[in-house]
């Protein structure tokens, strides 16, 4: 082959993720893998024979709909009303996506144009910026720093620019665990309502909330017509495999997004999404008590962390427990996250692969807690050693 390189340039330096790297040295190693966010049990049980029954009755083997089957449509939009008073009309202002990680990628190449600029909150889930590349698009970032991982608002506004097209947001936040209030989402909507721009919300761990609550930016003023939420079923019924998400937004958004989503997987999932749409309908004791159990785990894992001398970033939402290891005379987390499966046998992701400012995220490193307690308890008896 001639000199010039394979990969396409906007995803240069974008090779492996940092999850595929650690995975494989927790498999290596038979290190507990705290890196990537997946429980290590499955969702209700009565789920799965919902979906695997659908499987035996024929329901969603071939193609389902472009836009999604109309029971799960009809079940997001229900959901969005129950949950968060949103109303949704299921057949032109909703569409099931390969995951969230699809409805991101079909938004961001429908909405952007080759040089638009893109406000996110920094550090970003690392598929923020392969897409905003692949749309050819400018990542801005806002960056959130330690210790209170809050947005400058201030900074926000001064981040706004004439090419600013978007605003990429995620609440809660992954990897800090910071659920944006309804102050802040105020700020944010009154300036994406000034400035005329689109807002994407990542809300796949809105059910995730330990203190505080979730807002949906959506239902402020002015937002309705120019905010696309996405969702996802992974993590709020720990089936993370199905991959199952969805879009909620006014019907010319979501005819963009479909455009792109429709030549990206067209379709996936068909028997899944009769299982998530039942999902969506469990009473309220399911959502509380996922809850209260991640809760237990985060508080574990946040404990034996203190104790064995990280300092910890107590996340007010998600699966994820940032740490600073400055206190351990530690100073770099890539360094740090490649040597702690040898030390002690766990695996975690360093939070400066999140970052384009890399000296923010230097000593930050990021521990799931969505795993059983005994894993959990091993996890921590192990990091006390070091
Ligand atoms: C913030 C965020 N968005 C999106 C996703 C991907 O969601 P899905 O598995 O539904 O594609 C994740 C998964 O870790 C996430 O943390």
């Amino acid at each position: 082959m001639g000199a010039r390189p394979l990969l396409n340039r906007r995803l240069a330096g974008m090779g492996t993720t940092i999850f595929a790297e650690m995975s494989a040295l927790a498999t290596a190693t038979g290190s507990i893998n705290l890196g990537q966010g997946f429980p290590d049990t499955d969702g209700p049980r009565e789920i799965a024979e919902a979906a695997a029954r659908a499987v035996l009755d024929g329901h969603g083997n071939q193609y389902p709909p472009g836009p999604g089957i109309p029971e799960l449509r009809t079940a997001i939009a229900e959901h969005q009303q129950r949950f968060h008073g949103l109303s949704y009309d299921p057949d032109t202002e909703v569409l099931v996506t390969a995951g969230a990680t699809e409805a991101i990628a079909a938004a961001l190449l429908a909405l952007l144009e080759p040089g638009d600029e893109v406000i996110a909150l920094e550090p970003f889930y690392d598929s923020y910026a392969a897409c905003i590349a692949m749309a050819g698009a400018v990542r801005v970032p806002l960056t959130l720093r330690a210790p209170d991982f809050r947005p400058d608002l201030d900074r926000l506004r001064a981040l706004v620019t004439p090419r600013t097209r978007l605003l990429l947001l995620n609440t809660p936040h992954n990897p800090t665990g910071t659920v944006l209030t309804a102050d802040e989402l105020a700020a944010i909507a009154a300036l994406a309502v000034e400035h005329d721009l689109l807002v994407i919300v990542d809300e796949v761990y809105e059910h995730l909330v330990f203190s505080g609550a979730h807002h949906p930016i959506a239902a402020l003023p002015g937002m309705r017509e120019r905010t696309v939420s996405i969702s996802s079923a992974g993590k709020t019924f720990s089936f993370t495999g199905w991959k199952v998400g969805w879009v909620t937004a006014s019907a010319p958004l979501v005819s963009a997004v479909r455009t792109a989503k429709q030549y990206l997987t067209y379709v996936s999932a068909g028997p899944f999404q009769y299982a998530v749409a039942e999902a969506l309908r469990l009473p309220d004791p399911y959502f509380d008590s996922l809850r209260a159990d991640l809760l237990r785990k985060r508080d574990l894992l946040a404990d034996g962390l203190d104790a064995a001398g990280f300092r910890v970033f107590r996340p007010a939402g998600t699966y994820f427990i940032t740490t600073d290891i400055t206190p351990l005379g530690e100073k770099d987390g890539i360094e740090f996250c490649r040597t702690l499966p040898g030390r002690c046998g766990v695996v975690a992701i360093p939070n400066a692969v999140f970052y384009d400012d890399s000296e923010a995220g230097r000593p930050l490193v990021r521990f799931a807690f969505c795993k059983r307690v005994a894993v959990l308890e091993e996890a921590v008896a192990r990091l006390g050693r070091l």
